[in-house]
């Protein structure tokens, strides 16, 4: 199994493909970004470029789309857009001044609380006063039956809790492609409380948690159960 952090050889591009990915999690932090600034918008960990391309449809200024992963990179570029500049970079580092920050599956790469703080602070850091921070992490539910373990399936990923529902405890998350196991990864569960908190430590105001969207046109079968099935928390922050 490979780490969160250790990307090269996954085919996480694949999961761009699932329809929870593509009906619910892109509208929604499409939706989360807005109002879209004239200024810049900073995708962290950025990957394929899965939000980077979207969101720079929709602003009017520039995007960058920032990950620590050359292969990653090399994926995002095959897609280009005169106001994307895909580079590779630590989101732990220095990042541009920015008026928004897409930092969607990206929490859950600290490994700590501690870590978690550093990367948060780093995010307030480079925002301009006004700004937002979208983040969609991921949440799992400790329990579910096995009717709803093949739903989640079906959605393309079980996410399991290796401990107790508390900060730090790993999370295993098996990628399926019609029922099929594809590739695992580990993350790190943090609470919704810890993850408000230390928004607010670091100086973050008008901190949200939000619903999922759905677009219109997905197809209708999918969207049983999927409040109760979805997995994720949206949360949304501004710097003052
Ligand atoms: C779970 S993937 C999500 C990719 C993309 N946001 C998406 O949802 O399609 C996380 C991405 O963060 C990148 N990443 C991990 N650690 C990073 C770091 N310290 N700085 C920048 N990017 C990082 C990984 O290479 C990977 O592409």
């Amino acid at each position: 199994m490979k780490n969160y952090n250790k990307f090269e050889e996954i085919d996480y591009e694949r999961t761009n493909l699932n329809l929870d990915k593509r009906f619910s999690i892109l509208p929604t932090v499409l939706h989360l970004l807005q109002p879209i600034p004239g200024r810049d918008i900073i995708d962290v960990g950025c990957g394929s470029g899965f939000f980077t391309l979207p969101i720079a449809e929709l602003s009017p200024n520039h995007v960058y789309g920032i990950d620590n992963c050359l292969e990653q990179i090399e994926l995002a570029k095959r897609r280009p857009h005169p106001r994307i500049s895909y580079a590779i970079g630590d989101m732990f580092g220095e990042l541009p001044s920015c008026d928004r920050i897409n930092a969607s599956f990206v929490l859950n790469y600290a490994k700590t609380t501690g870590e978690l703080r550093s990367l948060v602070y780093n995010f307030h850091h480079s925002l301009t006063r006004g700004g937002k921070l979208v983040a969609a992490v991921d949440l799992p539910k400790p329990y579910h039956n096995s009717k709803q373990m093949e739903q989640k399936k079906n959605l393309g990923v079980i996410k399991t809790l290796k401990g107790d529902l508390k900060d730090e405890t790993q999370i295993i998350l098996d990628f399926y492609n019609c029922s099929k196991l594809m590739f695992s990864l580990s993350a790190n569960y943090f609470t919704p409380g810890t993850i408000v908190e230390i928004l607010s430590d670091v100086g973050f105001t008008n901190i949200e948690w939000h619903q999922p969207l759905i677009a219109n046109d997905s197809p209708l079968e999918l969207w049983q159960n999927y409040l109760e099935l979805c997995e994720l928390g949206y949360v949304t922050a501004n710097k003052k």
